[in-house]
């Protein structure tokens, strides 16, 4: 069977407000295998909701 993933590359998001300017993610790519579970982990502002955002998974301010 065709193998599904979800794929990632040179994934980078820059907020830029008046004040301040912020990389929350830096040329990021990985590959998530479809049926497996991935634990996201970092200290807070490290990027964890800007990725699951863009990955589309961000479905309630819960995490
Ligand atoms: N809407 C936004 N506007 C401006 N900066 C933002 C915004 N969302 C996130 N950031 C900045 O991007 C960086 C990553 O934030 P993010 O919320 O993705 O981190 P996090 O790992 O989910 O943190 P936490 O564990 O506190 O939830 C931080 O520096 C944060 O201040
Ligand atoms: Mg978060």
């Amino acid at each position: 069977m065709e193998n599904k993933y979800l794929r990632l590359e040179n994934i980078s998001k820059v907020f830029n407000l008046k004040t301040t300017k912020g990389t929350a993610l830096n040329q990021i790519s990985y590959q998530f295998e479809a049926g497996k579970f991935y634990p996201i982990i970092g200290q807070s502002g490290s990027g964890k909701s800007t990725l699951i955002s863009i990955l589309g998974l961000y479905l309630v301010n819960i995490i």
